[in-house]
């Protein structure tokens, strides 16, 4: 029998390497300390772990502003630190995932300070977007970066240069063919190192048009899309069908050299996930055509409330969509750009989405700590130093909350994150999430989730389509309760306030709150939870 691609339907847990363990007291988690706790990794239950940056950078943006991507950030180790890492997952059966930064470089990178020296005009310059003002002085358009402010800076000679992010991440101009050159010698590289795939930033926003052009902006908005999720959804649609720097036709064909290089890669089954927010929903699929990518992100599932007629349109549009051109979809309840689902939901929600989504097809990404059932740190915003709480003068409160490092063991903050100070404080109130109290808790989120992990591997991967159930409703409405089959199991989710009794056959394996109640046909599913029932 022909064994499916390794990512298909992959379990990826998500490390932002700054906060996950720190090996060197320097209240910075870093690649020997990942290494350290691989084995705690692979104990959950995933297949594979996405590492975000860990390149040489300022870190202006949390590594996501690169200045030399071949090479890693002192604070984080070095190659050699990370060829363990790779050797360490690659003996436990991890596969690893890096993150790849091709919008846009950090001002520190050799290329932007060669552009700054060289001058108007210069093959350096032409390597980003430098242009020159209007005639009134203004920037050459009104594009606004998405952590707000304008997305022009202006250099001493007068000319400017565009960054859709912060002024520290100079754009790159993918119309330049040392631009693709210079990543495909990246993609090498990490290749070369044992790299098995990769997650693509900002996947949709490398091709710009009508840079001449101002954008129309009829909201008259100041930050025209932010990454925080904290921006309305149909304001954001609205900004996403309509600004000229998001989903252009030509990222695709990068994406389709990108392919070919990882095909190459013979027997290794490399493979790259897009970060591509854009709207329509249609949209998404093209990122993941045959000739193009593996995976794009789902990100409706970081915005949703907890309903279920809410959740059903959205999980059958993206199992719909993405089958339409043969993929399977994603799913992400957390990621270090959004508030953790634990506190954006409720505790009990989120584990009972985890549940639900842990046996749809497709691949599931977790964050780091949301298998603890970790919340947001609470900070004072005197430790934020996210951009774009920068940049929008404290009106935007950015991504640091779900940034905070996790909590290992101990009584005290930082619970064994760091012997020194950790970079953004850990909460006190955390003390019975650690990892070893959970361990010790029978009940608790992460022992949830390593059962979860381990059933799904034997009852749900590759056990094909989901198959909606109406019959065990009772009347109860589509809001407050979803159930589906796949394979052997059947799925139950109450979303309601109160408990609910439901037809299912078989045993129940598993749920996400309280005990296992009856194993006969009727089961009751209490408030806020989900079921899986083997038949
Ligand atoms: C990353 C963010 C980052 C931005 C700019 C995003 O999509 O996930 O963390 O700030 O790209 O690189």
């Amino acid at each position: 029998m022909k064994s499916e691609p390794w990512w298909k339907e992959a379990v990826v847990y998500q490390i932002y390497p700054r906060s996950f363990f720190d090996s060197n007291g320097d209240g910075e988690g870093d690649l020997n300390g990942i290494t350290a706790k691989l084995d705690y990794v692979k104990n959950l239950g995933v297949d594979a772990i996405w590492l975000s940056p860990f390149y040489t950078s300022p870190n202006k943006d949390g590594g996501y502003d690169v200045a030399d991507p071949r090479d890693v950030d002192p604070r984080f180790g070095d190659l050699a630190d990370a060829k363990a890492l790779i050797a360490r997952a690659h003996e436990l059966k991890l596969r690893v995932i890096a993150d790849i930064v091709p919008n846009h470089f950090s001002d520190q990178h050799e290329w932007f300070q060669a552009a700054l020296k060289s001058g108007p005009g210069s093959a350096e310059r032409n390597r980003f977007h430098f242009y020159d003002g209007n005639p009134d002085g203004t920037p050459p358009n009104n594009w606004i970066s998405l952590f707000g402010g304008p997305s022009w800076t202006q250099v001493p000679d007068g000319q400017f240069y565009l960054h859709l992010f912060d002024s520290s991440q100079p754009d790159l101009n993918w119309d330049n063919p040392e631009v693709h050159a210079d990543f495909e010698k990246t993609l090498r590289f990490w290749l070369d190192l044992g790299i098995d795939g990769f997650r693509i930033d900002v996947a949709h926003g490398l091709v710009k048009e009508n840079i001449h052009k101002n954008h129309p902006n009829p909201q008259g908005l100041s930050d025209a899309l932010r990454l925080d999720v904290e921006m309305d959804t149909e304001e954001r649609n609205a900004l996403l069908v309509s600004v000229p720097f998001f989903d252009r036709q030509g990222v695709h064909e990068i994406y389709r050299q990108w392919r070919k290089l990882f095909d190459s890669y013979k027997g290794r089954e490399v493979m790259a996930v897009a970060e591509a927010w854009v709207h329509p929903p249609e949209n998404a699929t093209r990122y993941v055509r045959s000739d193009e990518l593996q995976q794009v992100f789902n990100f409706d599932l970081l915005t949703a409330p907890f309903d279920g007629e809410f959740l059903f349109d959205v999980i059958n549009r993206s199992i719909q969509l993405n089958s339409s051109v043969g993929a399977l979809p994603t799913w992400a309840l957390s990621n270090h750009d959004s508030p953790r689902v634990a506190t954006r939901i409720g505790d009990s929600e989120s584990r009972a989405l985890a549940l639900f989504v842990f046996a749809l097809p497709g691949s599931a990404y977790v964050f780091a700590g949301q298998e603890l059932g970790l919340p947001d740190g609470e900070l004072q915003d005197t430790d934020r130093q996210d951009p774009s709480f920068i940049r929008s003068k404290g009106r935007v409160k950015g991504r640091d909350g779900a940034r905070v490092p996790l909590p290992w063991n101990g009584d005290t903050t930082p619970f064994g994150f760091t012997t020194g100070k950790p970079w953004l404080p850990l909460n006190q109130s955390w003390q019975k999430l650690t990892v070893e109290n959970e361990k010790a808790d029978p009940q608790s989120s992460l022992n949830l989730f390593r059962e979860a992990l381990a059933l799904r591997a034997e009852h749900l991967v590759n056990k094909g389509d989901v198959q909606w159930l109406e019959s065990p409703l009772h009347g109860a409405k589509r809001k407050d309760l979803l159930v589906f089959k796949r394979g052997a199991v059947t799925v139950a989710m109450n979303l309601s306030e109160l408990a609910q009794e439901v037809s299912i056959e078989g045993q129940v394996i598993m749920l996400s709150a309280g005990s296992l109640d009856s194993n006969s046909g009727k089961k009751l599913i209490p408030a806020r939870s989900c079921i899986w029932s083997l038949n």
